[in-house]
């Protein structure tokens, strides 16, 4: 184990999440609270899957009870690229001014209604916004608006985190903007939007909670850094005391509820538990950060070739987000076992409490997250999306370009560490 001894240890975390709402018949209400802001003109942005459930139209509608004006975009790309929100902001900006946005669908909406809230808001271009050293990396100047999180997918926790992600087409990498105001200011989790989800949305987007829980959980310490200067504080700061506890709960959730959801999409309290561990997985690792299977997936999601997933958009190839997570999850678990055992054999109890420990106990979760993955019909690896031997070079280097996730992993990350976690997520089982 590489063990990070800081000379002058950090001592301090710290925890941020928005005002949250939760429950069935949440949606209805936002109306009343747009109207306790003074808002009279709010932006609803969506994606056209979500606009045909119909619930975006009946969320705008209803604020017109209060006395706001709702206008509906739902041009969202599913898995925001610059061209996209450059469009969608464009198309905002035109339309404009706004007093609030509300974002009703999974984490492509919500990020996309993060873009348009920081560009109508601020000065400048979207690049001067993006991390560093794809873009700018500068800080908003000018507070920006309310903006009401709906979630309708039960995964991302885009809802409660300050980061919106996007795919830059021309260098053919996902990177984000990350700041602290562009968490939203509340977060509205009403699971009865969340029933329209299809089984492979489902899927996906919930292996997305899972890593979210599995990789804060095992990051690294808060207190394996050097002591930051109040100036220097990040959101992310390692795995805390508050953010495991989120992670814990969440793994029970979704050990109860995730295959019933996939399988039985109607089930309401299993689509309830499955919305709360999506929130409570973002609660903890919009604090703590989250490490190798999300610095896998961009290259993964970036690079693809010429697939295309059950029940999403068909017009381009694509592997969604969560899916993309989870392809590398096993083996990157393999890999990080031997800096915390404990929290790794705990994490598998939690989510498979009936499950035997294997007598080696470093395939405890790799084992158990595969009989998962199997079971709702995630592919088969990373072969089964399209990708040979000869890609993981490129798909190394785009890795390599996530530094920042990858110093959170619990142990040093080098290139040939990741080459043999793809070479051995080439097939899972
Ligand atoms: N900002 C963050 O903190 C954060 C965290 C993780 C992932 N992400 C990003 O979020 C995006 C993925 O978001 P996602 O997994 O929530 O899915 P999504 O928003 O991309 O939606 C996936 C598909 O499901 C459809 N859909 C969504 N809800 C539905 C419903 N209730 N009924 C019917 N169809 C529905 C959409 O139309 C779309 O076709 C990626 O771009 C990913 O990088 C952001
Ligand atoms: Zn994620």
């Amino acid at each position: 184990m590489a063990a990070y001894q800081p000379a002058n240890p950090e001592s301090v975390f710290t925890y941020g999440a928005p005002h949250l709402k939760y429950g069935h018949g949440a949606a209805d209400e936002i109306g009343y609270d747009l109207s306790q802001t003074g808002a009279k003109r709010v932006l609803v942005v969506t994606d056209p899957g979500v606009a045909a459930t119909g619930n975006p139209q009946r969320v705008a509608d209803q604020m017109t009870q209060f006395g706001v004006e709702a206008v509906v975009f739902d041009g969202s790309h599913v898995e925001p690229t610059d061209e996209s929100l450059q469009q969608a902001v464009d198309w905002a900006r035109e339309h404009g001014p706004w007093d609030a946005i509300v974002a009703v669908g999974g984490g492509s909406s919500i990020d996309t209604a993060k873009a348009i809230n920081l560009m109508t808001t601020n000065p400048g271009e979207l690049m001067d916004y993006i991390n560093k050293p794809v873009g700018g990396g500068t800080s908003p100047v000018n507070p920006l608006n309310p903006l009401i999180a709906v979630p309708t997918t039960t995964g991302t926790g885009s809802e409660s985190t300050t980061i919106c992600v996007l795919d830059v087409l021309s260098l053919k990498v996902k990177t984000g903007i990350s700041h602290a105001r562009l968490r939203p200011t509340l977060a509205v989790i009403d699971p009865v939007l969340t029933l329209t989800q299809p089984a492979g949305v489902t899927a996906a987007s919930g292996m997305d909670i899972l890593c979210h829980a599995l990789e804060s959980y095992t990051a690294r310490p808060f207190t394996s850094y050097e002591r930051k200067k109040p100036e220097e504080r990040v959101p992310y700061c390692g795995s805390n005391p508050i953010a495991d506890m989120w992670a814990e709960k969440s793994l029970t959730l979704l050990s109860g509820s995730f295959r019933r959801a996939v399988r039985h999409g109607d089930d309401e309290h299993a689509r309830g538990d499955m919305a709360m561990a999506a929130t409570f997985a973002g609660m903890g690792f919009g604090n703590a950060g989250v490490h190798i299977p999300h610095a896998n997936a961009y290259p993964i999601a970036g690079q693809v070739k010429d697939f295309h997933p059950k029940d999403y958009p068909a017009d381009e190839p694509m592997v969604p987000h969560g899916m993309a997570v989870s392809l590398t999850a096993p083996e990157a678990f393999r890999f990080t076992f031997e800096a915390a055992p404990e929290r790794h054999v705990r994490a598998a109890q939690l989510l498979a409490p009936n499950a035997g420990q294997p007598v080696d106990a470093a395939e405890f979760l790799p084992t158990v997250l595969v009989d998962l993955m199997r079971d709702i019909d995630i592919p088969n690896g990373i072969a089964a999306v399209g990708f040979e031997e000869g890609d993981i070079p490129d798909l190394v280097d785009g890795t390599m370009k996530q530094q920042r996730l990858l110093a959170t992993a619990p142990r040093d990350v080098t290139e040939d560490d990741i080459a043999g976690i793809f070479r051995r997520s080439m097939h899972l089982w």
